[in-house]
């Protein structure tokens, strides 16, 4: 059992000023390779809809900050008065959404802030022990064999299944979650910014995924995690995995060490995912181009450049030479999939499955058509960049497990082109297209074979007209109404010659959410209509929108990121990655009623610690708790401990928030 020790009390909230508009360049380098000085690697020449955009220009004079600003009341956001006056606060009522919404906090703030009633405790943090073995946590002397048994780094994605092995008891469960990347800047003490081939070596180990058993005494006390549940399991970049569908054993799969093309070692960068109706979790290999050094390959076709593959690198070559893109071409080819595990099988083989394609996959999110094939909602996160789906070949049979896992190695891949201006007001009302790459086993992007279309889908959709999108993150249908939510989380770049309906606002620092709904609610149609539920930002800004709601009575947000849902059918839950950069108060938890007298009232529910990004949010199936990934606090050199006070150095992890049990003492700690 992990118990935590005592937290320093919540720092007082000061002036949103400090160091928090400019991210360290050691941040965006191990997040993301650097991604935002880079060139934007999508220079194809799809349209803009240019056309449908001037039939809108009044909605989008709106969007850009002019007619907008008369719908704006005075407004005081930042005051727990503020956000606590909302209407529909529900003091007293059971459920997540009787919860009193947090004020903003300030970026500084070193604390998991949590409304009222509420507490938390952390369930596994970074370098627990996880499978039989693995040493106690020591942050001076971790090593690679170590690391290999502990809980990995920075947790993003995040499934909560309940049960123990074999049942379906209420108080034991197991999760899954995502180690994306790591920070060695916070991971090892006194790091002097070069990284030696054992430290590399070590970030190997805490890069892929965990899973762990969990118990609770009962719906009010916390999950703990069991140190020796049978099935606890560490995935890291020396676990194998399976290569399977329309481009496995391909030539450019093939390497020294993998002649057949249909074995590789390590998932990297797992960012988010989603749990299949057959028990098993999906995770999207995202930023793997930063582990790759491309000086002096060859990119004549300009492939390595549409994914961002550069000469820079984390330095892994040192350690390992398949990092090095000159020495081993095809290794790279090898991640920037989607992949499948087990959590079940501790001993069984991960899969990536090449039919769901090759790029920045986000996550990626499952729900059967009508006719009973299995739909993968996914987004290609970079800027310009593309929303897919996959339709599997085969129909779902309740029951066949062994059946259902193979629905993922064949079947059709659709880019999505976004028309309409998607605002709800009976006009230019959003409409789109599911475009076909492969369809029917066969490649409809002219020019390239069906594996081809796989391995380089970038470039694939480039020729289809897909719509540029502001960064798709999280793209996750609701559980109870098949509408699907897409979470686009900012863009930049995004020129005033740029905007589009889809992505309606220029220098987009804040991002948006669409809504989509399917064409007679299948998951397989090909078309489907959508509007925009959020324009994010803070509600004095004249650019913001919050599906129409009063905004003097919204939380601000930022860089929506990460989408859940609860029992509710019109509860969508968002999570945030960026709001220290572009707003100045901690990333956190929001609810957005998507539907009903409180549609767009966006109330915050809780805040993570300094330097940290918000994920993965599961809210439990009691509705009574939730579960979140506090990623990477402390990122860009703030200071953090959390979440034990006194650690030498932050412990990125999954916590607990859920209610205080009455007569048991205050919430928070
Ligand atoms: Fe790892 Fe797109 O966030
Ligand atoms: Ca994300
Ligand atoms: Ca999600
Ligand atoms: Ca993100």
């Amino acid at each position: 059992m992990t118990a935590p020790t005592t937290r320093r009390s919540l720092l007082p909230l000061l002036s949103f000023s400090e160091h928090l508009t400019n991210r360290s360049a050691a941040t965006c380098r191990y997040r993301c390779g650097d991604q935002c000085s880079q060139p934007v690697p999508n220079t194809s020449a799809n349209a803009y809809f240019g056309d449908v955009v001037a039939a809108s220009v009044s909605r989008r004079a709106v969007l850009q900050g002019g007619a907008g600003a008369a719908v704006v009341t005075s407004l005081a956001w930042g005051t727990a008065e503020n956000a606590n006056a909302a209407p529909g606060g529900g003091r007293g009522r059971k459920n997540l959404a009787g919860f009193e919404p947090i004020a903003p906090t300030p970026a500084h703030v070193d604390e998991l802030v949590v409304p009222e009633g509420y507490t938390w405790s952390p369930v596994v943090s970074w370098g627990d022990p996880v499978e039989p073995g693995a040493p106690k946590f020591d942050a001076s002397h971790q090593t690679v064999e170590a690391q290999m048994k502990q809980a990995g780094y920075n947790a993003d994605y995040l499934a909560l299944r309940r049960g123990g092995a074999g049942n379906d008891a209420a108080d034991k469960a197991l999760i899954v979650f995502n180690n994306e990347y790591t920070n060695p800047e916070a991971m090892f003490p006194g790091f002097d910014g070069v990284l030696t081939a054992e430290q590399a070596r070590i970030e190997m180990a805490a890069h892929g995924m965990t899973i762990v058993e969990v118990e609770r005494r009962n719906s009010f006390s916390p999950w703990v995690y069991d140190r020796h549940g049978a099935r606890n399991r560490r995935i890291h970049t020396w676990t194998e995995f399976a290569v399977d569908g329309p481009a496995a054993g391909h030539e450019a799969l093939r390497t020294a060490a993998d002649p057949t093309g249909t074995v590789v070692l390590g998932t990297l960068n797992n960012c988010a995912g989603g749990e299949t109706p057959w028990g098993t979790s999906l995770s999207g290999e995202e930023n793997f181009n930063q582990y790759f050094n491309a000086t002096g390959a060859d990119d004549g076709d300009g492939r390595l450049a549409r994914y961002g593959i550069t000469s820079g690198g984390r330095g892994w070559e040192q350690a390992e030479p398949r990092f090095l893109v000159a020495g081993e071409p095809n290794e790279v080819n090898r991640f920037g999939w989607i992949v499948e595990v087990d959590p079940d099988d501790p001993a069984s083989t991960p899969v990536k499955h090449t039919a769901l394609g090759r790029f920045k996959h986000e996550g990626g999110t499952v729900r059967l058509a009508a006719d009973g094939r299995a739909v993968v909602y996914m987004g290609d996160d970079e800027r310009f960049d593309y929303v897919y789906k996959f339709v599997s070949k085969d129909r779902y049979r309740e029951g066949d497990r062994r059946h259902n896992m193979t629905l993922l190695s064949e079947g059709d891949l659709y880019v999505s082109r976004y028309t309409g201006d998607g605002l709800g007001d009976g006009e230019f009302d959003g409409s789109g297209q599911w475009l076909p790459l492969v369809e029917g086993g066969a490649s409809t992007v002219p020019g390239m074979t069906v594996a081809e279309v796989l391995l380089w889908t970038r470039t694939a959709a480039d020729q289809v007209d897909a719509t540029k999108m502001d960064r798709p993150e999280d793209v996750e249908p609701n559980p109870h109404t098949g509408r699907v939510y897409a979470a686009m989380t900012n863009n930049t770049r995004r020129a005033p010659s740029q905007i589009d309906e889809a992505n309606p606002r220029a220098n987009n620092k804040f991002g948006h959410v669409i809504e989509m709904t399917e064409a007679g609610d299948d998951a397989a149609a090909l078309t489907f209509g959508w509007r925009i539920v959020l324009i994010a930002g803070r509600p004095e800004d004249p650019g913001s929108w919050f599906d129409g709601f009063d905004k003097s009575l919204v939380s601000p947000i930022s860089c929506p990121d990460n989408v859940a849902f609860d029992s509710q059918a019109d509860h969508l839950w968002i999570s945030t990655d960026g709001a220290p950069g572009t707003i100045g108060t901690c990333d956190g938890m929001f609810l957005l009623p998507t539907a009903g007298p409180e549609k767009g009232r966006v109330q915050q529910f809780l805040s993570v610690p300094a330097g940290a990004e918000c994920c993965g949010p599961v809210v439990s199936w009691d509705d009574r708790s939730v579960l979140v990934c506090v990623q990477h606090p402390g990122e860009g050199g703030l200071p953090s401990s959390y979440p034990y006070l006194g650690d030498p150095v932050p412990r990125p992890g999954v916590a607990h928030v859920h209610r205080v049990q009455r007569g048991r003492g205050r919430a928070g700690r």
